[in-house]
């Protein structure tokens, strides 16, 4: 019998921050498959998988490459004993053509530049992968970087091929020519990990799946033999950590409404596509969704941080589609984003980042009221239980509840109308998830607008009045959460729609 491909056995990783991503991850990959590793937002894909590329090492476990343990200090080891990475983020020198590039990629091998353009030719025409070895890859649309990627790796012999969440930056048309190629590459003898989070893409192209939940694997399948919603289970299956307190909504009128909103992503392509909602007084509008299906753009359309192509975004019956974000801000919208991300500038003290988002408020004319503002941060502390020892501490000094609880604080006493609450307990301990969780339902009891964006799906059912999924820019669901379980909002993330929608 011939070896395996590739081997995983109790892979284990615990990241230097204490961070567990993988634990005990054991399954095996056939030589000559095309094997898909499927699951959600930090299920640990990317993480096994650079362990695999040798850029980081496991904290346990042992990995087998064609029978042999692999032990690799870098990428270059990876390489040799042939395997190919091509990335969500390209590691193509923009201003040299393709040909330069793969020589230089090379390079570090031995292979003549010779040798490289005719490897490149001649599996361009066994693949029918087709790039355009004179043109500088700046000029080259994304679909076609992908390409030379792949290229690439065929140059430097690559025979398993590790391609992580690869549509994510396709267009359709993309996606059903990266699948031909991968076909053939599978003709040619190719063992093909294909890592993503869509149901459908599993069913399109793999031969077996491999399902990852919270760092550990959860069963491989051949794709013949398993249901979309089997995979959905599988996928996002969990226990509810806790229940909350809630009695049902009461809306009142539209605070918030888009309509056919559609905004492009930073590269240019369309991340939002058409979608329309409204969120009422007194209700708590959930979107669900695997990051990188336009939450990000949605959000910040609304917020006045991007540029929208074409649509309507209306506070309170005002159109602000092209208002820019402290206009927006006064207007009575509120951002509460996760707390690792932009909201607080953790070098800074408790009354300063107060400030980030309300100097206006306490520097009338343009001088600021010190005394005036130590005193409302005193009352976010005191109002939002913040332990901090005082109003000059500096937040990195705060845990990260707290400084979660702070942010939220900060942004409920300006006492907005609508308040977009994005990921608002990620990285949270269960207390303090559950105090933020609370504070949102009691901002909804109060008559404000909420929309929840978020990808834990415990917090999306625990929060929301109504739900909607966002798959690839679209809005696929919307409805009464009683519509939705599990299940649904799980075969929805990934792309498959069920009912009527
Ligand atoms: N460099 C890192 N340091 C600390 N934690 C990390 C790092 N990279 C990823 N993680 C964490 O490890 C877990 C798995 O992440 P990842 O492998 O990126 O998952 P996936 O690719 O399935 O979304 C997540 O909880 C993530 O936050
Ligand atoms: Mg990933």
């Amino acid at each position: 019998m011939p070896p395996m491909a590739v081997e995983f056995k109790e892979v284990h990783k615990i990241y230097p921050d204490g961070n567990i991503a993988l634990r005990g991850v054991s399954f095996s990959i056939e030589m000559g498959e095309i094997h898909g590793l499927l699951g959600e937002n930090g299920a640990g894909k990317t993480t096994l998988m650079r362990i695999l590329y040798g850029e980081i090492k496991p904290t346990k476990g042992t990995i087998k490459i064609l029978g042999h343990v692999a032990k690799f200090s870098g990428p270059w080891d990876a390489i040799k004993a042939g395997i190919g990475m091509v990335y969500q983020h390209f590691s193509l020198v923009g201003g040299f053509t393709v040909a330069e590039n793969l020589i230089l990629s090379a390079l570090p091998l031995g292979i003549s530049a010779q040798e490289v353009l005719r490897r490149a030719k001649e599996s361009m025409k066994e693949t029918g992968l087709k790039v355009p070895l004179d043109e500088k890859v700046d000029s080259l649309p994304v679909g076609v970087r992908q390409r030379v990627e792949i290229v690439k790796a065929l140059v430097r012999n690559a025979r398993i091929l590790i391609l992580d969440e690869p549509t994510s930056v396709l267009t359709p048309i993309e996606v059903r020519d990266l699948f031909e190629v991968l076909r053939k590459l599978r003709e040619a003898g190719l063992t093909i990990l294909f890592i993503t989070h869509k149901l459908k893409e599993v069913k399109a192209i793999t031969d077996k799946v491999t399902v990852l939940r919270k760092g550990q694997v959860m069963g491989t399948r051949r794709t013949k033999e398993v249901s979309e919603l089997e995979l959905a289970r599988m996928m996002v299956g969990r226990e509810v950590l806790f229940s909350l307190e809630r009695s049902s909504a009461k809306p009142g009128s539209p605070l918030l409404e888009v309509k056919d909103l559609w905004v492009r992503s930073d590269s240019g392509l369309p991340a939002v596509k058409g979608v329309s909602f409204s969120v009422r007084s007194g209700e708590i509008l959930g979107i669900a969704g695997v990051q990188g299906n336009g939450q990000k753009e949605l959000v910040e359309a609304i917020s006045g941080i991007r540029i929208p192509e074409k649509g309507i975004i209306r506070l309170k019956g005002e159109d602000i589609t092209y208002l820019t974000n402290s206009e927006v801000y006064k207007m009575g919208l509120a951002y509460i984003p996760d707390m690792r991300s932009m909201g607080l500038v953790m070098d800074m003290d408790l009354v300063n980042n107060l400030l980030l988002t309300r100097l206006e408020e306490f520097s009338p004319k343009g001088i600021i009221r010190w005394g005036k503002a130590v005193k409302e941060t005193e009352s976010v502390i005191k109002l939002f239980n913040v332990v901090a020892g005082s109003v000059k501490t500096q937040i990195r000094r705060l845990s990260g509840g707290n400084q979660q609880k702070f942010l939220l604080g900060r942004e409920i006493a300006r006492e907005p109308d609508v308040i977009i609450a994005s990921e608002p307990t990620h990285g949270l301990d269960v207390g303090a998830t559950e105090y933020v969780r609370n504070k949102i339902i009691e901002l909804r009891d109060s008559g404000k607008a909420v929309l929840l964006i978020s990808t834990d799906l415990d917090e999306i059912m625990q929060l929301s009045d109504r739900l909607a999924v966002m798959y690839e820019g679209e809005l696929i669901a919307q409805g009464p959460a009683s519509e939705f379980d599990l299940e649904k909002i799980g075969l929805l993330m990934g792309g498959v729609k069920v009912g009527k929608s």
